[in-house]
């Protein structure tokens, strides 16, 4: 969801201002997704590096995680989503993780749509963080592959990506989703994240059905 500090910036209004314009993007866009027949999809809120960001932003992020649950959630229960976060739990504030567990509790019956949040997740500390728990399991190294490997993930039942969505034209991965993204399309646009509208989600999934998976072969 990049973007929204410089959709604030232009606007000559705080960065917070960005990340809540950002917020209200979320229902319509959900609500596209469940339209269009996606089965599940992942947001990326708040990664391990963004704890580099200003106290006040941090805080103010936060905050807004905890307002949206608060906001967001119910209407999300009654219309079907099934809410996951993936990410270290451990290092957000009591309050966040508070909400997190309710979520997952409350809608966790739900069949229309997996919504996953990120949340100081990286994809990097996310296979690290599945070694360990491998290695505390005294797995046989020689019985290891790619499908047991994968058990070990945050959500292992999550599907392999498809697309990634990139708003705000920028060309990197930025530690997301590293293991899921093996074989993943790609869809970048110059679009802030806040300005991102469900017909340009339309038009990304159109451009995804319109392309040739080859997967390396031919
Ligand atoms: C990146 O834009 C955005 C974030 C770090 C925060 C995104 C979070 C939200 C929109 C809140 C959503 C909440 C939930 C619970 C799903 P940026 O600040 O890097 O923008 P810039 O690149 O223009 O500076």
């Amino acid at each position: 969801m990049d973007g929204n500090g410089r959709w604030a910036k232009a606007r000559w209004l705080p960065r917070a201002a960005g990340h809540r314009a950002g917020v209200e993007v979320l229902t319509p866009l959900l609500e596209t997704a469940g339209e269009l027949g996606v089965e599940a999809l992942t947001l990326y809120a708040f990664s391990t590096e963004n704890w580099a960001r200003p106290e006040t932003e941090v805080d103010s992020l936060m905050a807004l995680f905890l307002e949206t649950a608060k906001d967001k959630v119910p209407e999300l229960n009654e219309r079907g989503a099934r809410l996951r976060f993936v990410g270290r739990r451990e290092r957000l504030p009591q309050g966040v993780r508070d909400a997190v567990n309710e979520a997952e509790k409350l809608t966790g019956d739900n069949d229309k749509l997996d919504v996953y949040v990120a949340l100081n997740y990286g994809g990097r500390g996310e296979i690290v963080d599945a070694a360990r728990r491998i290695m505390r399991d005294g797995l046989d190294p020689d019985s290891l592959d790619e499908a047991t490997f994968a058990r070990y993930l945050y959500a292992p039942e999550v599907p392999e990506v498809d697309l990634v969505i990139r708003t705000s034209g920028e060309l990197r991965v930025s530690n997301f989703l590293l293991w899921q993204i093996a074989y993943a399309e790609f869809y970048v646009t110059e679009t802030l994240w806040p300005d991102f509208s469900p017909e340009e989600f339309r038009r990304a999934i159109d451009s995804f059905a319109a392309r040739q998976r080859r997967r390396g072969g031919v």
